[in-house]
């Protein structure tokens, strides 16, 4: 066995130790909650990709477009020289835009829980930006406080895209800006992916897709529980549910019990009624009062909004002033 395969061992173990404690003390709760990155398994990740595909999902294509359009623009605001930080960078397709885009990058530092998301990553940078320097970091980007020497003295550009931020709570967005602006510095600043409320119609239609994509994504965690923590849940007796929460401006997910039912969960016995739910997502939309306000609570100044033409989806580059 070689030192790598060793190592992803290890940080599987890890994180199988970490998943239980979600998943017990999520279940033990009420309302019962899993955190959303654990639906992140390797199959949740292909599921997830697959979204991205889906002609309800309007996402990641609206958000790719404007990307294209504004890359140019975002690098002349960063100026030459900068770092490129990003996060959660998952398979980096959105970062190529601003790596072609930025003048003189002095490095690009992805950063990923995902080792084995990394490593495909930089191995395939290396080879398509041979010039460039990538410095991935394998780690939780909220907990993050500390980035290679080698981005010392360089502007910092975080890019975080996707609107991943939608997943976390207010409080939650606004401990991570803060968390991000400390990391990026007095003259940083970061390029934000988020989504915009809409007619609801169409917001629910992207978590609700016809071919029933998301719903396998959803219940896929039941299966990750039953494979990595020798729970017995039983898929057909749960439904995905995803509506919009016009109110608190969200998506709400759920995985419903259809029935009244017990699942047992690394040795322990959960009862669920019937219409008892899991949250599994909350899918935050902003307007442009709500990215004022979520740039403002951490201390970041709007320089620059880009949108698509139907407003669908924005791209925002926050100044760390
Ligand atoms: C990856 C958090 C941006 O909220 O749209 C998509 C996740 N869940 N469909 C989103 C997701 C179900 C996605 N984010």
């Amino acid at each position: 066995m070689n030192v790598s395969a060793l190592a992803i061992e290890g940080l599987e173990a890890v994180d199988r130790g970490e998943f239980e404690d979600a998943v017990l003390s999520g279940l033990s709760r009420h309302p019962r909650a899993i955190p959303a990155r654990f639906l992140y398994d390797e199959r949740g990740s292909e599921l997830f990709d697959q979204i991205c595909e889906l002609p309800e999902y309007y996402l990641t294509r609206t958000e790719t477009g404007i990307l294209e359009a504004c890359a140019p623009e975002i690098a002349a605001i960063a100026g030459p020289g900068c770092a490129l930080i990003e996060y959660g960078s998952g398979s980096s397709v959105k970062s190529r835009l601003l790596l072609d885009a930025m003048v003189d990058l002095s490095a690009y530092v992805p950063i990923d829980v995902s080792r084995r998301h990394l490593d495909a990553t930089a191995t395939a940078l290396r080879r398509d930006y041979p010039d460039l320097e990538v410095r991935p970091v394998c780690a939780d980007y909220m907990g993050l406080s500390e980035l290679p020497g080698e981005v010392n003295g360089a502007r910092r550009l975080g890019f975080f895209p996707g609107s991943t931020i939608g997943n976390l709570t207010p409080g939650e967005s606004t401990a991570f800006l803060r968390r991000a602006r400390t990391l990026l510095g007095e003259r940083g600043a970061l390029v934000l992916g988020v989504d915009l409320k809409k007619d609801p119609r169409r917001l629910h239609d992207a978590y609700n897709d016809s071919a029933g994509v998301t719903a396998q994504f959803s219940l896929n965690l039941l299966r990750r529980m039953n494979r990595e923590l020798g729970a017995d849940f039983d898929l057909a007796g749960f439904a995905h549910d995803a509506f919009y929460n016009a109110v608190e401006g969200r998506i709400e997910i759920y995985l419903r019990s259809l029935s009244p039912q017990v699942a047992t969960v690394a040795g322990r016995r959960f009862s669920f009624s019937a219409g008892e739910r899991i949250h599994t997502e909350w899918s935050y939309k902003f307007d442009s009062a709500g990215i004022e306000a979520l740039a403002d609570s951490a201390g970041f100044v709007i320089a620059r909004t880009w949108t698509d033409p139907a407003n669908l989806f924005a791209v925002t580059y926050l100044d760390a002033t």
